[in-house]
């Protein structure tokens, strides 16, 4: 998650120079407090594991096993939180060998999981999609998907197919989408809109950037677009043969 900061020459006119240097200086700036920002949130969530892990431990001398159920709830939500945040820092994705895998078994299988959860989730796909990518990541981006049409929109509709030798993911849903003017802001980590802000719905705001960074790591593209008839679609394009520079 780093913005790569412009540096301008400082060479011309005295002016030129010492706008050109101020300006540098302030890029400087910025990437440092980026960069301590970044490191804060990683020293954070990593030493919260410890405190949770002994709060997991104790958990247990509750006797009462409705409070015991909400307790480790919560603890299991936070570890999420942390194991999110953490992810996302590291980039984890990069590490994974990349391999051909069946898109649809791999979609397939989380649609099922979610039904058998009790969740609304369906999917039209071929038969096969073979694409070259990383499995643990890309189950990662599909379930993110999935995971916010069903909370945000009730139900996730799923589309695979093969368009001029690109796999196409289109995650659908039938809520109310999201404003246009916050379309980009949401790709953003930690960027939560006004109605989603109630802590009941759970989420940090990583899902999302999490999901581009992935379709961006297998070289494709995630574009977030809201349906004509209401809902959010997200639409995935990734390459079927990875590109060489990955
Ligand atoms: N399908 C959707 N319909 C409407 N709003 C959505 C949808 N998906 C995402 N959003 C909005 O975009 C925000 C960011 O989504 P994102 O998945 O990045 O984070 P999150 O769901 O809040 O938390 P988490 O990190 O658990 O995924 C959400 O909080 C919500 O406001
Ligand atoms: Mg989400």
């Amino acid at each position: 998650p780093d913005a790569p900061l412009m540096r301008l020459p400082e060479t011309g006119p005295k002016e030129v120079r010492e706008l050109a240097h101020a300006f540098n200086g302030m890029q400087a700036r910025i990437a440092e407090l980026m960069e301590r920002r970044t490191q804060a949130l990683a020293a954070v969530s990593h030493d919260l594991r410890t405190p949770m892990t002994r709060l997991r431990f104790r958990m247990e001398d509750v006797d009462d096993p409705v409070l015991r159920a909400a307790m480790a709830a919560d603890v299991a939500e936070m570890e999420q939180m942390v194991d999110a945040t953490l992810s996302y820092l590291r980039g984890e994705a990069s590490e994974e060998p990349v391999r051909p895998l069946d898109l649809v078994a791999l979609v397939e299988t989380l649609v099922d999981n979610a039904r058998d959860r009790g969740l609304a989730a369906d999917l039209a796909a071929p038969p096969r999609l073979v694409v070259a990518g990383r499995l643990v990541s890309l189950k990662r981006m599909v379930s993110n998907l999935l995971e916010n049409a069903i909370l945000y929109g009730g139900a996730a509709h799923v589309v695979l197919a093969e368009e001029g030798g690109e796999a196409v993911l289109m995650v659908r849903d039938k809520g109310p989408g999201i404003p246009d003017d916050q379309l980009s802001a949401v790709l953003e980590p930690f960027v939560r809109l006004e109605a989603s802000r109630s802590r009941s719905t759970g989420g940090v705001g990583l899902g999302l950037p999490i999901a581009r960074a992935v379709a961006q790591a297998h070289g494709g593209t995630l574009i977030l677009e809201n349906g004509a008839g209401g809902g959010l679609v997200v639409t995935v394009r990734l390459p079927k043969v990875q590109p060489e520079t990955n």
